[in-house]
C-alpha cells in the first residue's frame, strides 16, 4: 500500500482515525511513499537498455524513456509549478514533449511520434527525474500547513498516475519485443502467479440492491464516484477466470472463422488483423506458445487467458452460452469474496460501457482531463493484473480501453443468468 496518512485517505473515510497524524508525521509518510513509487518505476526500467527504451512499436504503445519523463512532468506540471515557490522548469522543452493529453496544459507532441524523440536522451531523463524528486522531497518538507492537504492530495494523484505508467511501461514493452524475431526477453526469471486452485464453478451473486463505487476504505480516482446504488438481477458468476485450455477449445471449434459468434465491428478486426488467437500467441511445430515477460513461452493451458480484446471475449461468451458480469455485478462479487483470482492475474472485460455514474462531473482544469473525457466509447475492465504494482488494485477500480485493444493484460470470466 501507499501507506496514506490518516488525514488524506480520511476524506474519503466512512471512520474518522482516532487520531490525526501531526503535520510532521504526514510530511514523512508522503517521503516514504514517493521514494517508493519512485523507484518502482526505476526498477521496471532497468530490465532495459537504452534502445529498448526508445522503441514505440505502435500509437497506443509509448516508449519506457516517454514513461519515465511523463510522469516526471505531471508532477512539475500539477504541483510544482504551482506550489513550490522558485521552482524552475528543468527544461523549457520538456513539457512539449512529455504532456500526454492535457489540453488545459498546453501544446503537446504527437502521441503516435513519440518513438522519434532520440534527444533528450535517457541520462537526460534520468536527471529530469533527479531534479524532479528533489523539488516535491523539498516542498513535501516545506510546504505550510494551509497549503498541505491540497498538496498532498495532488501527490497521491501523482503516486497513483505513475503507478498507471508502471503497468503501461510492462505492456508496451511486451508489444515492442513481440515485433522483434529474436523474441526478446524483458526479465528471464519472471513467472506468472500460479491460477487459484479449487473446483471450477458458478456461484451465486447476491440479488437486490448494493451500493457500488469507491467506500471511503482508500484513494479513487474520481471516475470511481459518486457512490450509487445498482440493482443486481439473479446471476451466478464463475469463481474462476476462463482459461486458456478453454479458449483453445473456442480455437478448435471454428471460433475465430464462425461470423454469427461476433459482433459487426468485432468480426471486422478479425478480417482486418488477421485474428486466429489471443495476442502474441504463436503456433510452433503444432503446439501453442506467446510472448510473455520472460520471452517465448509455451502456452499453459491451466493458465488464465489474456491479451484478448472486448471483441473476442464478447465472442467467447456467446460460444459458450454465457455472458460478461457487467461491472456492477463484478464489483458486488468481488465485494462478496466470490470471486478467485478478482486481482493480481488479468484485467476482466465486463460488458460495461465505460460511462460516468450517476452526479459524476468531472472537476474544474487541466486535472478534471484525468478521466471524465474519455467517457465515451471504451469498455470497462474490473479487478487488476500481475503487471499491477502492489496497492494499487481496489473493488472499485475502473479500467477502460478501447473495444479492439489487447495489448493490455486483459482476460474474463462468465455469468450466467437464473
Ligand atoms: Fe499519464
Amino acid at each position: 500500500m501507499l501507506d496514506i496518512p490518516a488525514t488524506i485517505s480520511a476524506r474519503h473515510a466512512a471512520e474518522p482515525p482516532a487520531r490525526a497524524p501531526s503535520l510532521d508525521e504526514q510530511r514523512a509518510a508522503w517521503r516514504k511513499a514517493f521514494a517508493r513509487v519512485r523507484a518502482e518505476t526505476e526498477a521496471r526500467a532497468a530490465h532495459l537498455s537504452v534502445e529498448d527504451q526508445i522503441v514505440q512499436s505502435m500509437p497506443d504503445a509509448s516508449p519506457t524513456k516517454w514513461h519515465r519523463a511523463h510522469v516526471t512532468w505531471f508532477f512539475e506540471q500539477f504541483l510544482l509549478v504551482p506550489y513550490a515557490p522558485g521552482y524552475e522548469i528543468f527544461d523549457a522543452r520538456f513539457p512539449f514533449l512529455f504532456n500526454s493529453y492535457y489540453v488545459a496544459a498546453g501544446p503537446r507532441h504527437a502521441r503516435p511520434q513519440r518513438g522519434l524523440i532520440t534527444r533528450p536522451n535517457g541520462a537526460d531523463v534520468a536527471a529530469y527525474r533527479r531534479h524532479v524528486d528533489a523539488a516535491v522531497e523539498r516542498l513535501i518538507d516545506t510546504v505550510p500547513a494551509a497549503n498541505a492537504p491540497r498538496v498532498f492530495e495532488i501527490l497521491e494523484i501523482g503516486l497513483h498516475h505513475e503507478q498507471q505508467h508502471q503497468e503501461l511501461l510492462l505492456t508496451d514493452i511486451l508489444h515492442a519485443f513481440a515485433q522483434n524475431p529474436t523474441d526478446p526477453v524483458y526479465d528471464a526469471g519472471w513467472r506468472a502467479p500460479p491460477p487459484a486452485q479449487g473446483p471450477r464453478r458458478f456461484v451465486d451473486v447476491p440479488a437486490g440492491i448494493h451500493a457500488v463505487g469507491q467506500d471511503g476504505a482508500s484513494f479513487c480516482f474520481d471516475n470511481e464516484t459518486p457512490r450509487h446504488d445498482e440493482l443486481i438481477g439473479k446471476l451466478r458468476i464463475a469463481r474462476q477466470l476462463v482459461s486458456n485450455g478453454e479458449w483453445l477449445e473456442f480455437i478448435a471449434a471454428g471460433g475465430y472463422t464462425t461470423p454469427s459468434l461476433w459482433l459487426s465491428d468485432g468480426w471486422a478486426s478479425v478480417q482486418a488483423e488477421g485474428w486466429q488467437s489471443p495476442g502474441y500467441w504463436r503456433k510452433i511445430d503444432g503446439g501453442w506458445h506467446a510472448m510473455t515477460l520472460a520471452g517465448l513461452k509455451p502456452v499453459d493451458p491451466a493458465a488464465p487467458v489474456t491479451h484478448v480484446s472486448y471483441y473476442e471475449a464478447d465472442a467467447f461468451v456467446r460460444f459458450a452460452g454465457k455472458h460478461l458480469p457487467s461491472e456492477a455485478e463484478w464489483e458486488v462479487a468481488a465485494r462478496a469474496g466470490l470471486l478467485a483470482d478478482a486481482f493480481g492475474m488479468v484485467w476482466q472485460w465486463t460488458r460495461s460501457a465505460y460511462l460516468p455514474y450517476p452526479g459524476y462531473r468531472a472537476a474544474d482544469g487541466a486535472l478534471g482531463e484525468y478521466n471524465g473525457k474519455f467517457m465515451v466509447n471504451q469498455m470497462v475492465l474490473r479487478g487488476s493484473s500481475f503487471a499491477t504494482p502492489q496497492g494499487h488494485a481496489r473493488a472499485s477500480y475502473r479500467n477502460f480501453f478501447y473495444p479492439a485493444a489487447r495489448w493490455q493484460f486483459s482476460g474474463l470470466r462468465l455469468v450466467e443468468f437464473v
